[in-house]
């Protein structure tokens, strides 16, 4: 048996995830601690990596209303994208504070592409009735990811750590009080004690194999959630990006389309004119997706390998020079991945898995109903995006909405919200689990049963959806659960134990799979991404509700919240 050593740190807030939401938290929850607060902000990977550098396409915010846009159209635009399942109050809110947050980056040196006329030029996105999506090239999560790191430098009581894989929080009596995390490596057990938290570990979209996900997105903070008895909202809504790159699903910016690109189909048509005659293949995500899908289900699609059918993303329109000027990393990306320059041919595209509409069920300052604890980014659920995110809408939010939950926590701080002690239980609780991880228990190989949670997903819980499929899918993801707790990990050293963090990454994925296809059965009708055959209307008589789930006694269970409307009345999505 291994010895680990137990290393205790000290904060008042510590901040688990380094994308933009964790970072846009660091920086305002330091600004507003003033020095006076001690603050971690804990990443899996190197802190500069997070997955939110691989956004492409932009950050939505009202710019220009002289020129034609409003609060009123992006919320509308927002809320009509979300299909009605967007909090009214809270979509207000946000689109107000999203021009505030993008010009603020503006004053922290992100270069944002300039217009002629030398001020922020904005690029037409999906759903988006004006262009407001503020772009550096095509890569505008990297910049925004770099501005805020080096803006986060200028703050002395931030300490940063690297490859920390947080495996647990401690809560005592609905009070907040750290997180538990193994030192990658060196695979010494560390826990954060801290007066506050603030989860901002990303989404769960390496639940599906074809997705535009890096392999670090593997839900680790909503999963812990989960086992710590805290509620998911809306999690059956996951998004599919219709420009998967094909086969490796790499991200191909919704940008290409904005600047004019088209998708075709196997006969050389662009099918979208058919679904969505005015926004034609700037219609929002779900729409574009299931269009095509259909196209490939009824055979006017290529034979792609392992069963990846694809269509065709035309880059002619857009033009040589805009192309080198705007979307120099997707071209890259295609003569690597793929062999193919899009300045010559199309690019293979089909919907991937892309972001998580759901998340911890937290109110609008991101607070997450346990004391001292908030959660941000894509991580939360503030039901902004409600059924289908609009693109362009994900990078703001984790500024927006960072920001926020860095402050308020900050604030709550400075009242000096008591001491944490922790008890000789929770400690040795620590060293219990990773020890207990390193234990034989069975024969099965955690990698075959993340690939077969990825072939199930990707089969019965995609862009179409129905009874049977979820049922099944249901059903395998039960049985990798069960054979999820009878492993073996074969490399038993400390030092980057790549092997112990997969099955502990695998073990959250096949929880988080359980409650997304148990919520989307739940769900008998047709809402944004969430498409089922079988019931293949909206029914707002009966749905137009959050789903908020929990594990009770182990086993999920469903209740059902209000969605709060304020000035517009549902109506049937037309683009
Ligand atoms: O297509 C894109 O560039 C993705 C943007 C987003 O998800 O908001």
């Amino acid at each position: 048996m291994e010895i680990y050593l137990v290393e205790i740190f000290d904060y008042d807030l510590v901040i688990v995830g380094s994308g933009l939401a964790g970072l846009r938290a660091a920086i305002e929850a330091a600004r507003t601690g003033n020095g006076k607060l001690r603050i971690a902000i804990i990443a899996k990977n190197q802190l500069m990596r997070p997955h939110s550098i691989s956004a492409e396409g932009g950050s939505a915010a009202v710019l220009y209303t002289e020129e034609g846009d409003s609060f009123d159209l992006h919320a509308y635009d927002t809320i009509k994208g979300s299909d009605y399942l967007g909090d009214q109050d809270v979509v207000e809110f946000f689109v107000r504070q999203c021009p505030v947050d993008v010009l603020e980056l503006e004053h922290w040196g992100i270069p944002w592409a300039r217009r002629e006329d030398g001020r922020i030029a904005q690029r037409p996105f999906g759903g988006h009735s004006y262009p407001r999506a503020t772009f550096a090239s095509d890569r505008t999560g990297f910049y925004e990811v770099h501005t805020l790191y080096d803006t986060l430098l200028k703050y002395g009581n931030v300490d940063k750590y690297h490859e920390q894989f947080v495996y647990d929080f401690i809560i005592e009596n609905n009070r907040f009080k750290g997180v538990m995390a193994l030192d990658i490596p060196t695979g010494q057990i560390r826990i954060f004690k801290a007066r506050a938290g603030i989860i901002a570990t990303g989404g769960l979209g390496r639940l599906y194999g074809y997705t535009t996900y890096s392999h670090l997105v593997t839900g680790d903070g909503l999963a812990i959630a989960l086992r710590r008895g805290m509620r998911l909202k809306d999690i059956e809504f996951i998004q599919f990006h219709p420009t998967g790159l094909v086969p490796s699903g790499i991200l191909i910016t919704e940008g290409v389309r904005g600047d004019g690109g088209i998708l075709r189909n196997a006969k050389g048509e662009r099918f979208m004119e058919k679904y969505a005659p005015t926004k034609k293949d700037l219609a929002p995500r779900d729409i574009v997706s299931r269009s095509m899908m259909t196209e490939i289900l009824e055979g006017r699609g290529f034979k792609g390998p392992n069963g990846l059918d694809y269509l065709l993303l035309d880059f002619s329109p857009i033009g040589a020079e805009k192309i080198k000027e705007k979307l120099s990393q997707v071209r890259e990306i295609g003569m690597h991945y793929v062999g193919i320059d899009p300045l010559e041919s199309p690019l293979p595209v089909r919907p991937a898995a892309h972001y998580t509409m759901g998340g911890i069920d937290v109110t609008r300052t991101g607070f997450t109903g346990i004391t001292g604890l908030w959660a941000a980014g894509e991580a939360a659920c503030y039901s902004v995006h409600g059924a289908n995110r609009l693109g362009a809408n994900s990078t703001s939010e984790c500024i927006v909405f960072g920001k926020i939950a860095g402050g308020e926590s900050a604030k709550w701080l400075l009242k000096d919200n008591g001491m944490i002690t922790l008890s000789e239980g929770e400690m040795s609780s620590a060293e219990d689990f990773i020890s207990d991880a390193y234990k034989d228990k069975g024969d099965n190989d955690p990698y075959e049963i993340k690939r077969e949670l990825w072939s199930t997903m990707d089969k019965y819980a995609y862009v179409f959806r129905n009874e049977k499929d979820l049922t099944e899918g249901l059903k395998v993801i039960r049985g990798l659960i069960e054979r999820s707790g009878k492993i073996s990990i074969s490399e038993k050293g400390n030092v980057y134990n790549q092997n112990l963090i997969s099955t502990l990454e695998m073990k959250n994925l096949v929880e988080l799979a359980e409650v997304v296809v148990f919520s989307a059965l739940q769900r008998k009708e047709s809402r944004g991404s969430h498409f089922r055959t079988d019931y293949p209307k909206r029914d707002d008589e009966n749905f137009l509700k959050h789903t908020i789930i929990q594990r009770v006694d182990g086993a999920p269970q469903i209740t059902y919240r209000p969605v709060t409307l304020t000035k517009w009345k549902p109506e049937p999505r037309v683009y």
